[in-house]
């Protein structure tokens, strides 16, 4: 059954004007034969896509890669996340889900397994520890500003918001500023070549420098993360070297891109919007409001799939089991029954936390303590400083990258010293 956009409300002039500006036949042609790997599918036409779906039958259905169901609305996004025996996660949270791949460590795991697995992440990744690393996050964010600052390079993406979270995960893990090199080597091969056999060769030389990691742990174990978890009694046994790999695997992968894609795409919507950074700079307490709302409007995951487990129906439409679904994040922050003024970036919205880029239920982003605390710390330091200015055209991402990932590529910025 194809997509069909059966219930349209009402159209006014006003929003025919909208839909003309906002992506036009393109996103039309999008929003009825959906496909999250269509190389059309662009930051251009995105949100006119969504804003098209969301107008639309509430759970629609596309026929792209055998035929997948499309959950916009946030209600129905909370429904599925919250509900993993219904809606699995153990099928593969991308689609087509990767032949031969093992499943990822906690997300592609359900009940009490996927339970144990997140576990191990908690242990780094709490509240308390992400707490304990702070004065290392405002540290490391201050020196990666002054290089910056003095270097010749003016890409903020590769120099500010790629930097912090690569450094960070690595720091966390116990591998030490030594491992940085070889970390934002492979950092840059997953931005570059997302989704690609290059891709997976550098998910091998990480396996690699993992590897030798471990051993390390293993023959003199030291206060770190790496050395938690080779000596782990993991349910009666210790943790296996699959295992290992594929939670470190998950760390590297989960950790980085989707900071560094937040922290860009904010700070580009800042330096297009001088009277927020103004605001920001004046009003300290708005900061938070400032990371949730780019979380929101510019989140950098915008799918996860589900597998349907038994006969259901969801906002109506009727489910079998084993369709697949997928969850847009980017439509359901943007709801307009969840968000009033759903399209404008507002520090002060009140609901503001309700926004679905990390996921909610079981799933949520087990990450989401330290990428808010490492989005909230940059914006701080920001706002020490100068202020920031374009100095050369910006680029997003040409396409839903890996049919999931979306944000600002390329930042050319300087901070104008003359303020
Ligand atoms: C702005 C940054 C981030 C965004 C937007 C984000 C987004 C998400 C989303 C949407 C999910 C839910 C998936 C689902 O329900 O199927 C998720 C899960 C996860 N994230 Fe993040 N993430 C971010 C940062 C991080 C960081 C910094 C880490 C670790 C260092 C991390 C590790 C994980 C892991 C391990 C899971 C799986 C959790 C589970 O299955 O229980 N994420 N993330």
């Amino acid at each position: 059954m194809r997509n069909r956009l059966t219930q349209v409300r009402g159209t006014t002039l006003k929003d025919k004007a909208d839909t003309e500006i906002r992506g036009g036949t393109e996103a039309d042609r999008l929003a009825v034969d959906f496909d999250h790997h269509d190389a059309a599918l662009n930051n251009e036409v995105l949100n006119g896509v969504y804003s098209r779906l969301l107008a639309g039958c509430p759970v629609a259905k596309t026929s792209a890669h055998n035929g997948f169901a499309l959950v916009t609305r946030h209600a129905d996004v909370v429904e599925v996340e919250k509900d993993g025996k219904r809606f699995s996660s153990a099928e593969g949270v991308m689609h087509p889900a990767h032949a031969g791949r093992a499943p990822s460590i906690p997300i592609e795991f359900d009940g009490a397994v996927h339970t144990a697995y997140r576990k191990l992440f908690l242990e780094v990744l709490s509240a308390p520890r992400v707490r304990g690393i702070e004065p290392y996050l405002r540290d490391l964010t201050e020196r990666v500003l002054d290089a910056f600052a003095e270097g010749a390079d003016i890409d903020f993406v590769e120099r500010v918001a790629v930097q912090i979270p690569v450094r960070a995960v690595g720091h966390l893990l116990g591998l030490g500023e030594s491992a940085n090199e070889q970390l934002q080597a492979f950092a840059r091969v997953v931005l570059e070549h997302a989704g690609t056999p290059a891709m997976i060769e550098a998910m091998k030389e990480l396996d690699a420098l993992a590897k030798t990691h471990l051993d390390e742990r293993r023959a003199q174990p030291r206060d770190d993360y790496l050395s938690t978890l080779v000596q782990l009694d993991f349910d009666g046994r210790p943790l296996a070297e699959d295992e290992l790999l594929n939670i470190i695997r998950s760390f590297v992968f989960a950790g980085f891109e989707t900071t560094a894609r937040s922290i860009a795409s904010l700070v580009h919507h800042l330096v297009t919007h001088p009277e927020l950074q103004t605001r920001m700079r004046s009003d300290s307490a708005s900061i938070e409001g400032f990371v949730e709302e780019g979380l929101r409007l510019f989140p950098p995951v915008h799918t996860m799939f589900r597998t349907v487990t038994t006969p259901t129906t969801l906002h109506d439409t009727p489910l079998e089991e084993g369709e697949r679904l997928v969850l847009l994040y980017g439509a359901a922050n943007r709801d307009p029954e969840q968000f009033a003024d759903a399209e404008t970036f507002n520090p002060d919205r009140a609901n503001a936390r309700q926004h679905l880029a990390f996921g909610i239920g079981a799933h949520y982003c087990v990450g989401a303590t330290l990428a808010r605390a490492e989005i909230r710390i940059l914006l701080e330091a920001l706002a020490a400083r100068p202020p920031l200015e374009l100095v050369g055209a910006p680029r997003h991402l040409p396409r839903l990258m890996m049919g999931q990932m979306m944000g600002v590529d390329y930042l050319p910025l300087r901070f104008n010293g003359d303020h």
